[in-house]
């Protein structure tokens, strides 16, 4: 065999993006594109996302099963006694808060700080437990420094989702506030192999540590064709204000050729089963008093004209309503600023990221894809 035919077979059975691509086996999440469907441990999103605590979707994917009223007490306690910070992690905070670094970035930059004081013999689930808990105090204390407000201590007899609130509000959350954002969590906790999980899947395999996927995956959720684009969602609704101005706003920006945020999937050629979830989880917190309902109303109008004017301009394309455009909704009802949608993502991924961790960590097999030489070949 010649060299250069050696060259041309690397090249078969290259998918640029790895798109099609089987790298994993999973056990914590299915998406099927074709009927809208999204298995969380196994459950239907729509029959776990509203009825139990961020907790118990936690220990569902790190334990596989959900647990009972003792397993759960032990693990909200072990969360609850994890989340504060060492003072240097706050003082880096505060040195970013300084410069206005984004708060992904200072997520990012502060999670890779998370061993100052922990013990590289302890249990690995323990060392997760940290990672976990600490993360919304990283948030809510950065965007409290960024808005020269002082950080406010954790509350450990509240759970995670209720003190994230509480942490960056300085107020205690109503029910219904904690119903809404533990729906958001649950219901982008995992989502196959998307790039962020990947990247932690492939920094673990190479039996480094859990911190250092955690942080790898941050940086890939960081990017905004991953990390998403609610903010943008959120712009267009507020932008066209009315709802008799709907239709005319959206076919001017369809007719220069412009996407809509919030419609459209690579995977789901149906309604994202997420925006289902998050749009029931939206109105109900909406109706109890958590938001603006004249908002609601219009996003609703925004959503179906945006629809209807997508199968007219795009037909055949299947565009439907996204994760993102619901996130906006339900975030903004709870009195979170856009910038921190990503960073609330990444509370609920991180999660997700760690579960993917252990699962690639009993494979015990290393990551190691092929790349395909087009360059020339040289001789001297
Ligand atoms: N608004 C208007 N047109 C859209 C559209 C949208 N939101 N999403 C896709 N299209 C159109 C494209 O312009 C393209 O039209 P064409 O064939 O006439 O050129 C066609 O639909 C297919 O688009 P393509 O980019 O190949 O689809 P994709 O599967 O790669 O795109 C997204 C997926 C999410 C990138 C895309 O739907 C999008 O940009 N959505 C808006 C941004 C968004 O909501 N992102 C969050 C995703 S969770």
């Amino acid at each position: 065999m010649t060299i250069t035919e050696k060259v041309v077979e690397t090249q078969n059975g290259f998918k640029p993006g790895l798109e099609g691509v089987v790298a994993a086996e999973t056990r914590l999440s299915h998406v099927d594109g074709q009927k809208g469907e999204l298995l969380i441990g196994g459950y239907p999103l729509a029959e776990l996302a509203s009825d139990v605590t961020f907790e118990e979707t936690v220990l569902l994917l790190w334990h596989g099963a959900l647990p009972n009223q003792q397993e759960l007490a032990a693990f909200r306690q072990q969360v609850a006694t994890l989340r504060t910070l060492p003072t240097a992690i706050v003082d880096l905070l505060a040195a970013a808060a300084q410069q206005r670094i984004p708060t992904m970035t200072a997520l990012r930059m502060a999670a890779g700080t998370l061993d100052l004081d922990s013990d590289p013999r302890e249990e690995k689930e323990t060392q997760a437990a940290r990672l976990l808990a600490r993360l919304p105090t990283i948030v809510a204390t950065y965007w409290r420094l960024l808005h020269g407000q002082a950080p406010i201590a954790p509350d450990s007899a509240l759970d995670h989702a209720a003190n994230y609130l509480y942490m960056l509000t300085g107020e205690r959350p109503t029910q219904a506030q904690v119903r809404g954002l533990e729906t958001y969590l649950n219901t982008v906790v995992d989502h196959g192999l998307n790039a962020s999980t990947f990247a932690a899947r492939v920094i673990i395999a190479t039996d480094t540590d859990l911190t250092s996927a955690l942080v790898g995956a941050l940086g890939a959720l960081k990017g905004p064709l991953h990390g998403g684009a609610p903010g943008p969602a959120l712009d267009m609704v507020f932008e066209i204000g009315e709802a008799v101005r709907a239709d005319a706003y959206l076919r001017a920006k369809l007719e220069r050729g412009e996407r809509l945020m919030g419609f459209g999937h690579r995977v789901y050629k149906v309604r994202d089963p997420r925006a289902e979830v998050l749009s029931q989880a939206a109105e109900q917190m909406f109706r109890a008093g958590g938001g603006d309902m004249a908002l609601y109303t219009l996003v609703k109008t925004v959503e179906q004209t945006a629809v209807a004017l997508l199968a007219e301009y795009k037909p055949g394309r299947n565009l439907q309503t996204n994760v993102e455009f619901y996130t906006a909704l339900l975030l903004h009802g709870l009195g979170l600023d856009t910038d921190l949608f990503t960073p609330t993502f990444a509370i609920s991924r991180a999660a997700g990221w760690l579960a993917h961790c252990f699962e690639q960590q009993a494979t015990g097999r290393l990551i190691r894809p092929q790349s395909r030489y087009v360059g020339p070949i040289r001789h001297r």
